[in-house]
């Protein structure tokens, strides 16, 4: 019989809309392949839709929090459900960018340096007094200053000066209680897909991107024409070479599995300098790794298909 997949996509998350559309894409390329498909939008009703629709896999198509942060995937793992992508563990560490750069810095890879605080920290343990500290800390202004657990650059802004880390600070207070300040890498902006996991892992080329604006912020990454994007990046073999080497390297190193994406910004001497890695890369049109896929000749569908088969094989 033909196997059933639900699609799950959605959730409250602040990346409902680019859930939705990944979802959507999701949901047509498994149809052409000739599954049977459910899309389920993530709400309290969930663990009864999915006992009775009794999926063979559920392809998660989440982002942002309720689908990156590893609960949906403890919540599948419980019900002894297959999924498509990375496990809790690998989702937990990789949705935190914070937890996420303490690994890279313990294993010596590149990672722009950093200071983190959560909102705690800040009311309770005086860490405000400390602030003026920060630049000279990291390297000096201009800093990155991010929610540590976000995504499609919500709550991100570059700061030139310390006079303005506070408001910023604040202002990505209001996405998570913990926020980073990073050292702002000037370089080649480049992403890098992971595929596979248990031994048999393969990179994508790295994609290079190139938004019009200047900033790869929320619009730069969802508005079609915004970006220019370049498969593969325009940089000399070796620095490809050691940007894939790095992302498959972090790919076993977090347990990933099926898919992932390094981000990093490849700087004048070319060092990948990593950002974060996202376990649950955008599938809408305008996203990275479905173009990278395009490019490479896997194609869309031939990714879901890939995606999907994992998830079966463990179930
Ligand atoms: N330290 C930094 N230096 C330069 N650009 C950065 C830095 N941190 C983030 N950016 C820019 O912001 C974008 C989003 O940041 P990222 O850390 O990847 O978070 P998100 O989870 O929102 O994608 C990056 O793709 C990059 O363009
Ligand atoms: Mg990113």
């Amino acid at each position: 019989m033909t196997q059933k997949i639900v699609v799950l996509l959605g959730g409250r998350s602040l990346e409902r809309d680019i859930s939705l559309k990944s979802g959507a894409r999701v949901t047509a390329a498994l149809e052409s392949l000739g599954y049977r498909v459910v899309p389920l939008d993530i709400g309290p009703g969930l663990v009864d839709s999915l006992r009775s629709e009794k999926p063979d896999a559920v392809h998660i198509a989440l982002h942002g929090q309720f689908g990156e942060d590893g609960m949906i995937q403890e919540l599948l793992d419980f019900l002894g459900i297959p999924y498509t992508g990375c496990g809790a563990l690998a989702s937990m560490l990789a949705w935190d960018k914070d937890l996420t750069k303490r690994v890279l810095l313990a294993d010596g890879v590149p990672t722009p340096a950093w200071v983190a605080f959560s909102a705690d920290a800040i009311k309770e343990m005086g860490a405000a007094r400390t602030l003026e500290r920060i630049g000279d800390a990291i390297g000096g202004y201009p800093v990155c200053v991010k929610p540590a657990r976000q995504g499609s650059a919500l709550g991100i802004a570059r700061v030139e000066r310390f006079e303005d880390l506070a408001d910023a600070m604040l202002a990505a207070l209001g996405y998570d209680d913990k926020v980073l300040v990073e050292k702002w890498v000037e370089g080649t902006e480049i992403a890098v897909p992971v595929l596979g996991g248990n031994g048999d892992v393969e990179a994508l080329p790295a994609v290079e991107i190139v938004p019009k604006g200047g900033q790869f912020d929320f619009d730069a990454m969802y508005t079609a024409g915004e970006t220019e994007y370049f498969v593969p990046a325009r940089l000399p073999d070796d620095v490809l070479a050691r940007a894939t080497e790095t992302a498959l390297a972090i790919h076993k190193r977090f347990g990933c599995r099926d898919i992932s994406r390094m981000d990093a910004v490849v700087t004048a001497d070319g060092t990948p300098q990593v950002l974060e890695i996202s376990t649950q890369p955008g599938m809408t049109d305008t996203s990275i790794v479905p173009l990278c896929a395009d490019e490479s000749g896997l194609g869309f569908e031939g990714l879901v298909d890939r995606l999907v088969k994992a998830a079966l094989a463990r179930g």
